[in-house]
């Protein structure tokens, strides 16, 4: 048996807008998916919690284990530590573990190339920051493209993460986007602000400018709510987060319910903020 290992992820800044050219700061999270792979005589994946498997994604990991060089059907048991479908890069995760398990010491830029297959079937214009967040894992200044920018941001932070106990795909809020953007000329500055405000948060991350940073959040957070992203569920998140002293939240991933996270001032700080909102703490960087 071949075993692939990944974490999860979150987007600190500029989600929606990577999709669109413009900078984002993302990190790995310490939870993971793990993937264990038997030779079989029939493809099979099985999901946790006796998930259907949907076709097409069956048929994107059968494309990836050939692009991998792994001959044969196979069986990939997913056990996951992130609840799918909460905007915290399950699915991702899922495809940099299976390329992992089909190419065993794969670099992990070519991990995140392989788990694009999965990320398009899932996800519809992925701009591929997730895979590459789950592959480099610490924290990544990401530009998309053929190859894409990713750059290793130094520094370390605390936060806590808040999930709505919505579970949305991606593709439910980057495809509508996409539509509304061809008829609302409002959404390409608010877009270029939402990067500007990565390349902010990526220099105040690595001064270690908490206050700073956070003000990025709350300033983050407004943008995407007005590009139609939240949700009343996310609204409630993101206040819980405010009101147990979060220097900054905002939603996390494309919204429309998933998570949303909160900056705090030190491990202890990130630790009450969590018990108090029901989420977890978790140290991006470091
Ligand atoms: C999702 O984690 C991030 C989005 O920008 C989609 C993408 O970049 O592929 C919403």
């Amino acid at each position: 048996m071949r075993r692939g290992r990944a974490p999860g992820k979150v987007l600190l800044l500029g989600e929606h807008s990577v999709v669109y050219g413009h900078p984002a700061l993302a990190a790995s999270i310490p939870r993971h998916v793990t993937v264990e792979l038997l030779p079989a005589g029939e493809t099979r994946i099985e999901l946790p919690g006796g998930i259907q498997t949907p076709f097409p994604l069956r048929e994107a990991a059968v494309a990836m284990a050939r692009e991998a060089g792994f001959e044969g059907a196979f069986h990939a048991r997913l056990q996951s530590e992130i609840p799918l479908g909460s905007g915290l890069g399950s699915s991702a995760a899922f495809g940099v573990a299976l390329a992992r398990a089909f190419k065993p010491g794969c670099s992990p830029d070519e991990a995140a190339a392989l788990a694009m297959r999965i990320e398009r079937v899932l996800h519809g214009a992925p701009s591929g920051v997730d895979p590459m967040a789950c592959a480099r894992e610490g924290v990544i200044f990401f530009i998309r493209g053929e190859p894409p920018r990713v750059e290793a941001v130094r520094g370390a932070a605390w936060i806590a993460v808040a999930l709505t106990g919505i579970a949305r795909g991606t593709h439910s809020t980057v495809l509508p986007l996409a539509e509304r953007r061809k008829a609302d000329a409002r959404i390409d500055p608010l877009l270029a602000r939402l990067g500007e405000l990565a390349r902010k948060g990526r220099q105040l991350f690595e001064r270690g400018d908490l206050p700073g940073l956070g003000a990025t959040f709350d300033d983050a957070h407004a943008g995407l709510r007005e590009l139609g992203v939240s949700c009343a569920e996310l609204e409630e998140t993101v206040a819980a987060l405010r009101k147990a002293g979060a220097l900054g939240a905002k939603l996390t991933g494309a919204g429309g319910g998933g998570a949303a996270i909160g900056l705090a001032r030190d491990e202890a700080h990130a630790r009450e903020m969590a018990a108090e909102t029901g989420g977890f703490a978790v140290e991006v960087g470091g």
